[in-house]
């Protein structure tokens, strides 16, 4: 079994914050940690999504070119993600040549097949400049709800997907004016209502693994029919339509921005005698995983599928573990209106471990979640730091003072398997969870355990342990060192650097063999490691440090008086 994990690709447009990275990034990058760890082969693939008409119209306020405006956000978002130890084995961008070729195999093929076909349809041109008004570029009052400010995609307010042709009282976004008239035009459509039943049959296959947000939605847009939808655009950003009539049409974004999946692994693995199709995509034994948010839900799980299913160039999609909304404070970030938590800011002044744990605490697995700045503070001082920050001090502490030679090999045997700290139990738990995509439970479970072996060394109290029944007191100490052992070691897709840093007093880190063998579920290994004298390789030190509660209080205020709402 082989997978291939994919997150979101996020647009090359403005900063990425807090929902993004608890709602996709993150859980992506601790399962293929957790996958990589168990042994399996996995890689994890991204890039930037460097298209459409939103991106267009900032550059041109930026005042830049769309390449080098996209090359930015590209670079800004690859060194974010860095910072909250987030891995790719490739994040690619969606403005690249070798995208491009990909996406033109994709269409042409779709054409041949006549998957594709063109269309008369009207459109919103400006009388004043002249140019097509496609998506948002025409804005104008909703006809449903009749919010003024509705985008010719969208109304942010209701969330009506938007006739551009019945917007009222329509304005051109590129000039201002409100001479906006409906024009004969034609596009490219992708032919989805020819492949309902071929759509529907593979549904029902998918439909046992997905999750129960996502099953409904997709089958009540679905049941009925399949609605066609235009592919290409008239702009001058994008990826030619390749045929000699569609002078001066693109290719719609969100046609070419999941095949970003395709050809960004093709890219990854040019060079490296593996084929993108045949040893992944199209394997027999690969599962195929994309993370996204519930917002994208409509493309991965319908669009992009029938657009698979139509060329038969790669298999759709496995598992879709499609999250719901991370909102601060109850309502949603909105950066304009300044109800925003710089993610830059937050990892320079708490780091990636403190970051990574509250921000897993918050992945809106079954329903949205909440970011406060109070929350952030308890959950470290009052979770990560009391629990796991000193079990492992007072373990790892008292091995050192008491046998700065290094523990003698004790003997606790059943211990591992027999008692209620088994960690043969929490091993398969932990792995059941993981498995099915409960990374926030995940590392709950982790939680868990560290309560319990708190729990274990102070009733043992080895402090008093060591004057009544020496001989317990070294069982006890044993003890508690192997499961600091554990605990660094299935920390390591959660907490990257704490796991390292407690690993560390073993000389290992996660990649080191012992600790795969552990994550595996060898418990020989385990007892193998500790059935001789174990030396701490590094003087233990406090590995968690606490927030300042008036750092805390701060950051709250300012982010009150930044809000505009
Ligand atoms: O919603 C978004 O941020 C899109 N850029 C996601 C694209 S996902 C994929 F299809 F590339
Ligand atoms: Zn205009």
């Amino acid at each position: 079994m082989k997978y291939l994990i994919t997150s979101a690709l996020p647009y090359a447009n403005g900063p990425i914050h807090f929902g993004h990275i608890a709602g996709v990034y993150l859980p992506a990058d601790i399962f293929t940690r957790h996958k990589k760890l168990q042994g399996v082969r996995a890689m994890h693939i991204s890039g930037s999504d460097e298209h459409g008409v939103a991106i267009m119209q900032n550059a041109q306020k930026a005042g830049k070119s769309y390449q080098e405006y996209v090359n930015e956000w590209h670079r800004t978002h690859k060194e974010l993600f860095d910072r909250y130890d987030i891995k790719f084995d490739f994040f690619g961008q969606t403005s690249a040549e070798y995208h491009k070729e990909e996406t033109l195999k994709w269409f042409n093929d779709l054409l041949g097949k006549g998957l594709i076909e063109k269309k008369a349809e009207q459109q919103l041109q400006c009388q004043s400049c002249k140019n097509m008004l496609p998506d948002r570029f025409v804005e104008g009052e909703c006809y449903v709800c009749h919010y003024p400010e509705a985008r010719g995609d969208e109304c942010p307010d209701c969330g009506t997907w938007i006739d551009p042709l019945k917007l009222l009282k329509p304005v051109c976004k590129f000039c201002g004016s409100k001479d906006v008239k409906a024009v004969d035009s034609f596009q490219w459509y992708l032919m989805l209502s020819k492949m309902h039943g071929q759509f529907q049959e593979w549904f029902e296959s998918r439909k046992p693994l997905w999750r129960k947000n996502v099953v409904p939605f997709v089958e009540s847009l679905t049941k009925d029919n399949l609605v066609d939808r235009a592919i290409t655009r008239d702009l001058d950003w994008g990826i030619d339509v390749p045929l000699p009539e569609a002078k001066g049409k693109k290719i719609y974004v969100w046609f070419d921005a999941p095949i970003g999946y395709v050809s960004n692994t093709r890219e990854f693995l040019k060079g490296t005698g593996e084929d993108y199709v045949k040893d992944w995509w199209k394997a027999d034994d690969v599962t195929i995983v994309n993370f996204i948010g519930k917002d994208n839900i409509i493309f991965h799980a319908i669009i992009f599928p029938v657009m698979c299913l139509g060329t038969n160039f790669v298999k759709p999609v496995t598992q879709l573990p499609a999250n719901q909304y991370v909102n601060l404070e109850g309502k949603q970030f909105s950066k304009s209106k300044g109800w925003y938590v710089d993610a830059e800011d937050a990892i320079a002044r708490f780091g990636s471990d403190a970051l990574r744990f509250y921000l897993t605490s918050l992945i809106p697995e079954t329903s949205d979640s909440s970011f406060t700045w109070k929350s952030l503070e308890l959950k470290i001082n009052s979770e990560l730091a009391n629990n796991i920050g000193n079990f492992v001090n007072r373990a790892m502490k008292f091995s050192a003072s008491k046998f700065p030679e290094g523990v003698p090999a004790a003997k606790f045997d059943g211990f591992f398997t027999d008692h209620a700290l088994s960690v043969e139990t929490f091993i398969k738990e932990y792995h059941e969870l993981l498995d099915s995509y409960q990374i926030k439970r995940g590392q709950e479970h982790l939680m868990a355990l560290g309560s319990k072996v708190n729990q274990f060394i102070t009733e043992r109290a080895p402090w008093t342990e060591f004057k009544t029944d020496p001989e317990k007191a070294l069982e006890t100490i044993a003890i508690s060192t192997a499961y600091v052992f554990v605990i660094g070691t299935f920390f390591a897709p959660y907490l990257p650097q704490l796991s390292g840093s407690i690993l560390a007093y073993f000389g290992r880190t996660a990649e080191s063999e012992t600790v795969k063998k552990v994550y595996q579920g060898d418990l020989n290994e385990l007892r193998k490691y500790f059935g001789s004298t174990f030396k701490l390789q590094v003087d233990p030190q406090g590995l968690v440090p606490k927030i300042d509660p008036k750092l805390i209080e701060e950051l709250d205020a300012q982010l009150k008086e930044k809000a505009t709402t």
